[in-house]
Parts: structure tokens; C-alpha cells; sequence
């Protein structure tokens, strides 16, 4: 039989390539399993480890899974969510920082089925979506799996975003698309740790705003919140939504929210998306479309991980029980980005503008052979297309201040 006989239809056949996280993953584990896990810096996964390398979780949240009854853990959610979580969700998303616009959400499997939600609904075949040249990789696996494509833009001059080559490009697609889907990850951005500022989001606002001047056109916002638990207190993580009150009809911001990293519940594939639009309308429209989508992409999502938000959100002594637990976690992490900012600054390593989160990436021509260079050191970090991200989050605050001596020997 011919080997190269295909039964996938044209538009999902595509080149296999390997994940290169998991891959690279992988290749640290083989590493721990042979020089013990002492001797091996494994700063590949993009989730919150222990100094020994296990997975931390929320001990409430958890608890609380564990004590669900049978009814919350096995049913079927509602296909939109439950009621009580989709209320707890914007809550959890906005924390009083709710700008004067209509709302709505919808649960979602994690941030992913957010994103996916607005690149079909929001966007046409053929489109191309907006985002930064630093991305989240799954940004172009959801564009290309839909038929449409990303667009990239600078997102860095000196140790700031580089908001004219953002409305240089984002002018481009307006001009050329009647419709136009941006999507941004601030604050603590996936895989720089970028934030993007008071400032910046002042001119990006302005500039969508006098864009959505012209009345044929349809501008669509994502903001990709996927760390912002983890972005510094409340009000400053959450300040920048005030730019999202009283929108024109044609600029509508939608905001895809996670459960994975700010309530540990990774698997349980939790998540929404909320819309803030001019009208209640569109926020209806909104809410119908997405439904919709839900019912023929995976029909509802978790109920459980949806029951435990809601329950946190309802209860006070359950609430601040989760948010001391975070921010023992948060503590960690930053001890261990502080660890690695400061030996990064002694040896003379340049990083990209960080300012928060899991990760940091390392600037350099060749990733691929600079990972490579590490891997022989028993240090495994991704390679990206234009540098290495580096994960605080993955590894002990020892190990993040042996690591930037142990980079700048090869970048
Ligand atoms: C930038 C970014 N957006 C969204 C997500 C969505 O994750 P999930 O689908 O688990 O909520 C992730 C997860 O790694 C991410 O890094």
C-alpha cells in the first residue's frame, strides 16, 4: 500500500512538527532520571512548581473538588456555564475594576476555548489576527485550524512596548479587513513577562477608538489574562480595564480568563470568555454566538471546576482562604524572578522588558543552538523563534541565580 495515501481533508493536512515544550520536557526528565533532579535545571513547563519540582496546587481548591458531590463532579453543566459561576467568573476576572460597559460571559474549556471562540466568531475566513511577535503558540495553531493567519508586530523598543509599530500594523488591517481581531496577553505576558503600561494602554485606546471613527469597520480587542493573578496586586493588574468603559459600538473587547495558573485547576480545563460592549445588544449577540460555538466544539465545559469558582466567590471565609494561598505562590515566584533579574543584570545577560509572571525570555539569534549548548549543562529552556524563554515558575530560586551566567555563556 502507497504510504503516502491520505484519507485528511485538504485543509487539515498540515506538517507534523513536535512540540518543542514537551518535547523539550522530556529530554530534562531523561536528564533528572540519570543525573538526579539536583543536578538538572529543567525550566520548560509553563506551570507552578515547588523548589523539588512537583506541581503546586491551591490546597482549598482542591479540597473542595475532592468533597464534590457526586451531582457537581459527574452532570452536565448548562451549555453557556452555570449561572452562579458566570457571575463569579467576571468577578474573578475583574475584581471592582468593571469598566462602564455591557457584559456577558460564557464558560469556556480554559483560556484556549476563549481564544478559539473569538477567532471563529469574531473574525473571517482568510483574516488575519493581530498579536505580538512574541507569542503563545497556540495564537496560530487556533488562526490556522479556523483558516485564517496572525500577523505580527514589534512588540518591544527599549524597555517598553513599541506602540507605533502596533498601530502601524494594526492600520494596515484595518484598512485592509472590515473586520479586525487583536489579540494581546498583559499583563505578565507569555513568554516575556511584559505588562503593558498605564501609558501605553492610554495610546492604544485612543488610537483603536479614533480607528473605530470609521463606521464600516469592526474592531474586536482580546486581552489574554491568562497570569493576571499573578501580575502584582489587584489594582494593578487590574487597573488597565478602566480604558474599556464607554466603547463605540464597533470596538467591542472581549477577555479570555483562565482557571489554570490563578486557581492551580490546569486540567480541569476551566475558563471564560466575557465580552465588554457598547450595548447590551451586542453583549447578547455575544453571549448567543458563543453559546452556540460551545454547543458544537464540546457541547459544555467542567461543571466542577465551574462549581468550586462560584462556591469561592459566594463564600468569604472560602474566598480569603484561596487568596492567602495564592499569594504564598506568588511570593515563590517572584522571589524567583527577582533571583534570576538580578544575576541577569551581574553577568550582563539581556532579557526582554519583563515585569511579572512565569516567564522570561532571553533575546538571541541562534535559540535552537543556545538550547542546545544548555541541554550539555543539564539546563533546559524552550527555544523560541527569537530567543529562550526561561520558566521561574518551573524551577528553585537557587537554580534561577545559577541560570543567567550559565545563558550568557552561549547567547
Ligand atoms: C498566553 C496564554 N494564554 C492562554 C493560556 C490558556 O491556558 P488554559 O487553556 O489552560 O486556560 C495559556 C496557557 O498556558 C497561555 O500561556
Amino acid at each position: 500500500m502507497n504510504s503516502h495515501f491520505s484519507m485528511v481533508a485538504p485543509h487539515s493536512k498540515r506538517p507534523v512538527v513536535p512540540d518543542v515544550i514537551f518535547g523539550t520536557g522530556r529530554e530534562a526528565q531523561d536528564a533528572e532520571a540519570k543525573y538526579g533532579f539536583e543536578k538538572v535545571i529543567n525550566s520548560t513547563l509553563g506551570v507552578l512548581m515547588d523548589d523539588t519540582g512537583q506541581l503546586v496546587f491551591l490546597p482549598t481548591v482542591m479540597e473542595r473538588l475532592r468533597d464534590l458531590p457526586d451531582s457537581e463532579l459527574g452532570a452536565y453543566a448548562p451549555i453557556a456555564g452555570l449561572p452562579d459561576y458566570l457571575s463569579a467568573v467576571q468577578e474573578a476576572c475583574f475584581r471592582g475594576h468593571k469598566p462602564n460597559a455591557f457584559t456577558e460571559a460564557v464558560a469556556t474549556p480554559g483560556g484556549t476555548g476563549a481564544i478559539k471562540h473569538a477567532v471563529w466568531n469574531y473574525t473571517e475566513m482568510g483574516d488575519e489576527v493581530l498579536i505580538a511577535d512574541w507569542y503563545w503558540a497556540p495564537y496560530k495553531t487556533i488562526a490556522e485550524e479556523h483558516g485564517r493567519r496572525i500577523r505580527t508586530f514589534n512588540y518591544f523598543k527599549g524597555d517598553g512596548m513599541n506602540v507605533e509599530a502596533f498601530k502601524g500594523a494594526a492600520s494596515e488591517l484595518i484598512a485592509a479587513q472590515e473586520r479586525v481581531l487583536i489579540i494581546l496577553n498583559t499583563p505578565a505576558h507569555n513568554p516575556t513577562g511584559y505588562s503593558i503600561s498605564e501609558g501605553e494602554w492610554e495610546e492604544i485606546m485612543g488610537f483603536l477608538r479614533e480607528q473605530a471613527k470609521d463606521a464600516a469597520k469592526k474592531i474586536i480587542l482580546m486581552v489574554d489574562v491568562a497570569y493576571i493573578d499573578f501580575a502584582g496586586s489587584i489594582e494593578a493588574s487590574r487597573d488597565f480595564f478602566k480604558h474599556f468603559g464607554d466603547l463605540p459600538q464597533n470596538l467591542l473587547v472581549l477577555t479570555a480568563f483562565s482557571l489554570s495558573k490563578g486557581y492551580t485547576m490546569y486540567g480541569m480545563r476551566g475558563g471564560a470568555i466575557i465580552c465588554l460592549a457598547a450595548t447590551q445588544a451586542l453583549a447578547l449577540e455575544f453571549k448567543d454566538v458563543c453559546s452556540y460555538s460551545n454547543r458544537a466544539a464540546w457541547s459544555n465545559g467542567t461543571r466542577a471546576a465551574m462549581r468550586i469558582l462560584a462556591d469561592v466567590y459566594k463564600d468569604p471565609v472560602l474566598f480569603q482562604k484561596v487568596e492567602a494561598e495564592r499569594e504564598v505562590f506568588k511570593d515563590l515566584l517572584n522571589a524567583r524572578n527577582k533571583a534570576f533579574m538580578e544575576e541577569a543584570e551581574k553577568v550582563g545577560l539581556q532579557v526582554c522588558p519583563f515585569r511579572d509572571g512565569f516567564f522570561i525570555t532571553i533575546p538571541c539569534k541562534d535559540p535552537a543552538a543556545v538550547s542546545n549548548a544548555l541541554k550539555k549543562e543539564n539546563l533546559f529552556a524552550v527555544p523560541l523563534q527569537g530567543g529562550l524563554r526561561f520558566a521561574p515558575c518551573a524551577v528553585s530560586e537557587e537554580k534561577c541565580r545559577i541560570a543567567p551566567a550559565m545563558i550568557k555563556k552561549y547567547v
